[in-house]
């Protein structure tokens, strides 16, 4: 009877607290979102997102397709569009935003973001991504970062060592690691995984300069060049210090390897936080969290957005609303404290984040001030998914065949960016 009470006082109160902070829209919309947020923390992301687009009075319609990274999503997304019926809403990032903002397919979202101040609040690296000849056709949810090592605090401690901030540091580590039997890399062998270790290698091997050049510019000379060299031996020399069961493996099992002490570091962006997080973990106390070796200061960041297609007049309106909401402060905050990410808009509070998210915030503040922010190669951030892919080929072939010098995978990687991107300079 007790219980009874309580349940029927505890929905009244939900219902009071919905009804206040709902607005019914002119017109009930319907929004069907495809997204690739499959893991229980990143289903928490979305779940925040599903209420606050129903407590506009708009209905949700899940379109998950469940692949870390995201490449079977955007193929799916291809042929739904091609049979002309698109979702209201993709997740669609980086230099994909451009790619389907050509085709003509997207709709403008440009009057929300003029109403709501976007450009004064986003920084401009962020903004430009979002836009497409000068108006905004994406949304942005967050800011992960890509350029991170987590470290098992208890491993650590065990194997007397000391977090790494050099890569020769991390290789002692390592051994460390291994000498009191535990696996020191916990390594996920999948293509978008591949390249962000790969990345994070090059930030540290040979600077934001180098990665510049190499990623965004694709400077041939310095593609092929020594520094590539030294960054793919340092990339094939973690090889050994992961187990035999790293090729294919998911990002979540490597997280579970790190949150259980099996594995001792892991190289990856921060949705793996959230993970942790969620087995129960406490950032910087039970996993550390600091830049790949040799990263410090600068940041290479992925950006979660949504892009939306051309829909009719009611659905429009939800369309506006899901914009609106995403930008806003409560959700900026509510969506990446469960996500792992940071909220992209630089005016929300950090108080309710751990260290980590602070510590991502300040370097994502400072290296805006100091040119620091990369745009991520293996997110799609820096060049098509074709140009990555003919890359990631070069890489996972260096990494599985042992006769192959790094001089001769640096050509590799010359002639695959040179025969994907004929006009541009690499040639
Ligand atoms: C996305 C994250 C996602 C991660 C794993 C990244 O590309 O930006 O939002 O959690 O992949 O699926």
């Amino acid at each position: 009877m007790k219980r009874h009470l309580y349940r029927t006082i505890a929905g009244l109160a939900i219902a009071c607290c919905v009804t206040a902070y709902s607005h019914a829209p002119a017109q009930a919309g319907e929004v069907e979102v495809l997204h690739f947020w499959a893991s229980s923390s990143e289903a928490g992301a979305v779940a925040r997102l599903k209420a606050t687009l129903r407590a506009q009075g708009h209905t949700w319609k899940d379109f998950a397709v469940a692949d870390g990274g995201g490449g079977l999503a955007v193929v799916l997304l291809g042929s739904r569009v091609k049979s002309g019926n698109p979702p209201t809403a993709a997740q669609i990032k980086g230099v994909a935003i451009q790619e389907w903002a050509r085709t003509g397919k997207l709709s403008s979202i440009d009057g929300v973001a003029r109403a709501e101040k976007w450009d004064d609040i986003l920084p401009p690296i962020v903004s430009d991504i979002m836009k497409y000849n000068g108006q905004y056709v994406a949304v942005p949810l967050n800011v992960h970062r890509v350029n991170w090592l987590w470290v098992n605090a208890a491993v650590l401690r065990k194997a007397n060592a000391k977090v790494p901030t050099t890569w020769s540091e991390f290789f002692e580590v390592a051994e460390a690691m291994r000498r009191i039997g535990v696996i020191p890399v916990a390594y996920s062998g999948r293509s978008w995984l591949d390249m962000g270790t790969f990345e994070s290698v090059a930030l540290g091997v040979g600077g934001p300069d180098f990665y510049r050049k190499a990623f965004l510019e694709l400077d041939p000379a310095v593609l092929g060049g020594p520094e590539m060299e030294k960054t793919l031996e340092t990339y094939k020399r973690i090889k050994q210090y992961t187990d035999g069961g790293a090729s294919g493996r998911d990002w979540i099992v490597a997280t579970d390897m790190l949150n259980r002490g099996a594995a001792g570091m892991m190289i990856m962006g921060d949705w793996a936080k959230a993970e942790m997080v969620g087995a129960g973990k406490r950032p910087d106390v039970d996993v550390l969290c600091v830049p790949t070796p040799g990263s410090g200061g600068a940041y290479s960041f992925d950006i979660d957005s949504f892009v939306m297609f051309h829909v009719n007049e009611q659905n429009r309106q939800a369309q506006s609303d899901l914009a609106r909401a995403v930008m806003s402060k409560d959700f900026q905050q509510a969506f990446n404290l469960t996500k792992g990410s940071i909220p992209v808009r630089l005016d929300v509070k950090m108080d309710q984040f751990d260290e980590c998210a602070r510590r991502s915030r300040q370097d994502f503040r400072n290296g805006a001030k100091r040119g620091l922010l990369l745009p991520s190669l293996a997110h799609g951030m820096a060049q098509p998914a074709h140009t990555v892919a003919a890359m990631w080929e070069v890489i996972l072939q260096f990494w599985n065949q042992d006769r192959m010098t790094a001089r001769e995978a640096a050509n590799r990687l010359v002639k695959a960016v040179k025969a994907e991107t004929p006009t541009s300079h690499a040639r």
